[in-house]
Formats: structure tokens, sequence, C-alpha cells
């Protein structure tokens, strides 16, 4: 009985897993106010593979907490697509991606 509980939830927990997509909905926290990357909107939406994003631009989260928005401007991170021409660009859209 026990052993039969824990298969079901083993399945269940698989089945949640794989029904996201990616790394799923990451918050990443930040002196500009927290920022929410969602993997639904990039791949599915935006049809992204992950080898666009991983492992050169998102490797782990610190390596990406080292970005500062100058280093954006020159290709890092979101500012490798977040330029204005493969997304919107990231100099006047700070809402886009911040919450205050
Ligand atoms: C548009 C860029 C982009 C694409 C495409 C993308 N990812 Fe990510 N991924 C990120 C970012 C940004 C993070 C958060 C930064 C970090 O912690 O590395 C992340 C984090 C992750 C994480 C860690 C989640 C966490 O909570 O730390 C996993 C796992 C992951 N991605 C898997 C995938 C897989 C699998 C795909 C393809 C289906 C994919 N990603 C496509 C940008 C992307
Ligand atoms: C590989 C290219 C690529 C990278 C890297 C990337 N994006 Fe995007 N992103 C896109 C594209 C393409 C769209 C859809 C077109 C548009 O909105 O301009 C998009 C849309 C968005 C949107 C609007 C849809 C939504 O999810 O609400 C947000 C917000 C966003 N990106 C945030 C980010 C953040 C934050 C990062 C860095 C952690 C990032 N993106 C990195 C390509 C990228
Ligand atoms: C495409 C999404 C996006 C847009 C648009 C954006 N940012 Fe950011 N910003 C981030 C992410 C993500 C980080 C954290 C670095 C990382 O994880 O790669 C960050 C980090 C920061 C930081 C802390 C690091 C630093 O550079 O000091 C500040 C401050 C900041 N952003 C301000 C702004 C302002 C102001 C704007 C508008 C002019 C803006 N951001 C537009 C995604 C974005």
């Amino acid at each position: 009985m026990k052993l039969a509980l824990i298969a079901v939830l083993v399945l269940l927990c698989g089945g949640v897993a794989f029904a996201v997509v990616g790394g799923g909905d990451v918050t990443m926290k930040n002196k500009g106010g927290t920022v929410l990357f969602s993997h639904a909107n990039h791949v599915d939406a935006a049809g992204l593979k992950c080898s666009v994003c991983h492992p050169k631009l998102f490797k782990n989260a610190k390596q990406h907490k080292a970005v500062t928005m100058k280093d954006m401007g020159k290709g890092k991170s979101c500012g490798a697509c977040h330029n204005g021409k493969a997304a919107f660009g990231f100099k006047d859209n700070c809402k886009n991606c911040h919450q205050q």
C-alpha cells in the first residue's frame, strides 16, 4: 500500500516536470527590480531552441547575476536578442522586464 502511494507520487511529480517548458519561470532578483523570465514565452511562443541560450548566454544563476545593463549593451545575457532587432530593445523598455 505504502509502495503504491509512493509510485503514484513519483508519477505525478514526473508529469509536472514534463509539463514545464525548459527551466520554467525563472525569477531574477537585481537592483533594477525583479525580472521574471518565461521559458514558455521564449521556447513555445518565440520558437527559440534551448541551444540558442544554453550554455553560452546562460550557464547558471551565478554567471548571469554578474551581468550589468552595460554588459547587455554589448550583447550579453538578454542583450543578445533584446537589442531592438531580434526582439524589443532594453533601452526604452525597462518595465517590460523589471517589475518595480
Ligand atoms: C531565450 C533564452 C533561453 C532559452 C531559449 C532557453 N532558456 Fe533555459 N534559461 C534561460 C535563462 C535566462 C535562465 C535563468 C538563468 C540561469 O539561472 O541560468 C534559464 C534557466 C534554465 C534552467 C535552470 C532553471 C532554474 O530554476 O535555475 C533550466 C533547467 C533550463 N533553463 C532549461 C532549458 C531548456 C531545456 C530549454 C529548451 C527547451 C531552455 N532552457 C531554453 C534562458 C533560456
Ligand atoms: C535568443 C534570444 C533571446 C534572449 C537571449 C532573450 N530573449 Fe526575451 N524574447 C526574445 C524574442 C524573440 C521575444 C518575442 C519578440 C519580442 O517580444 O520582441 C522575446 C520576448 C520577451 C518578453 C515578452 C514576452 C514575455 O515573456 O512577457 C520578455 C519580458 C522577455 N523576452 C524577457 C527576456 C529576459 C528577461 C531575458 C534575459 C534573461 C531575455 N528575454 C532573453 C528573444 C530573446
Ligand atoms: C530584456 C529584459 C530587460 C530590460 C528591457 C531591462 N533590463 Fe535591467 N536587467 C535585466 C536582467 C535579467 C538583469 C540582471 C542581470 C542578469 O541576470 O543577466 C538586469 C539588471 C539590471 C540592473 C542591475 C545591474 C546593473 O546594471 O546595475 C539595473 C540597475 C537594471 N537592470 C536597470 C534597467 C533599466 C534602467 C532598464 C531600462 C533602461 C532596464 N534595466 C531594462 C533585464 C532587463
